[in-house]
């Protein structure tokens, strides 16, 4: 499908590997230069080679940076300080018990989850209205609007870029500028894949097996009853990104499985 996306340039923070690389592809596939983010210099180049031999059309470049460090963002505005496409992906995320959550993890969280994507914004979206065009998407979960109690501290990061998605959208009135954000449920990351593996250390089990598994004792209430294919995060946020999508202002867009059992 042709997204009208040819020759834009996108920062997607944590793209080596998970939901942020396969976002990076599906953005390539339409002929967008996509700068490749991580804090590993040796995974960042690795994974810019990657695209360059798959999409030869596309410019694909290093943007290796640790976008919690204030320095860091910084270095990484002064080498690209122009871009249309901005998708704040990168984020922690743990099992955690409310009462080993201390203020040292609340902030932590804070400053990773929500501060990080906040400080790109800040310095991007103004370009972006300046140009009159430009994309804006937070990834979030399914657990920003349905906290499983499972992971408070994640939980809170991600319904607050629900609300930041929203202020943030206010100022791009009238003009070819949106900010969204997408909420994935459980997602087949590589990380993911390993914790199901090592759940069901049965070798007579082929991995949908164990994904079938794990789904009808642990998330029941899903109604694919399989984990989302991170290309499946990335087809969706790559239309959120094209001019079709213009209508899209400050949304949180669901893309949870049937996770969330309400309408709305
Ligand atoms: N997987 C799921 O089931 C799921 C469901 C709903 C929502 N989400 C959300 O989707 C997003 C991606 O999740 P994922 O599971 O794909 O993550 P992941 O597999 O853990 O990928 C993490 C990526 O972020 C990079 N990264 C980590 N810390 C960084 C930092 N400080 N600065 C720059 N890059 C950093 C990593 O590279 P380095 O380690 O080299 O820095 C890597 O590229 C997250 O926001 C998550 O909350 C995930």
């Amino acid at each position: 499908m042709n997204m009208d996306l040819k020759n834009k340039t996108a920062l997607v923070t944590g793209s080596t590997r998970g939901i942020g690389k396969a976002i990076a592809i599906e953005l390539a596939k339409e002929g967008v230069h996509v700068l490749i983010n991580g804090r590993n210099d040796e995974e960042v180049e690795r994974t810019v080679k990657e695209m360059k031999l798959e999409f030869p059309d596309t410019f694909p470049q290093n943007a290796t940076a640790d976008i919690v460090d204030t320095q860091q963002r910084e270095a990484l505005f002064k080498q690209h300080p122009q871009i249309d496409i901005l998708v704040n992906n990168m984020g922690i995320y743990e099992m955690m018990k409310y009462e080993d959550v201390d203020d040292e993890v609340w902030e932590k969280y804070i400053r990773t989850n929500v501060l990080a994507a906040n400080g790109l914004s800040k310095f991007y979206l103004p370009k972006m209205i300046k140009n009159n065009f430009g994309r804006v998407i937070f990834i979030a979960s399914e657990e920003a609007v349905m906290p499983s109690g499972q992971m408070p501290q994640y939980c809170m990061t991600k319904s607050m870029l629900l609300s930041l998605s929203k202020s943030l959208s206010k100022l791009t009135i009238g003009k070819e500028v949106t900010v969204n954000t997408i909420m994935p449920g459980p997602t087949l990351s590589e990380n993911v894949h390993q914790i199901i593996e090592g759940m069901y250390p049965n070798e007579g089990m082929t991995f949908l097996e164990k994904e079938k598994e794990f789904m009808i004792t642990n998330l029941p209430q899903s109604e694919i009853q399989r984990f989302i294919r991170p290309t499946e995060i990335g087809r969706l946020t790559t239309f959120i990104c094209s001019p079709y999508a213009s209508a899209f202002k400050g949304s949180p867009i669901r893309v949870d499985g049937g996770m969330v059992p309400t309408i709305f």
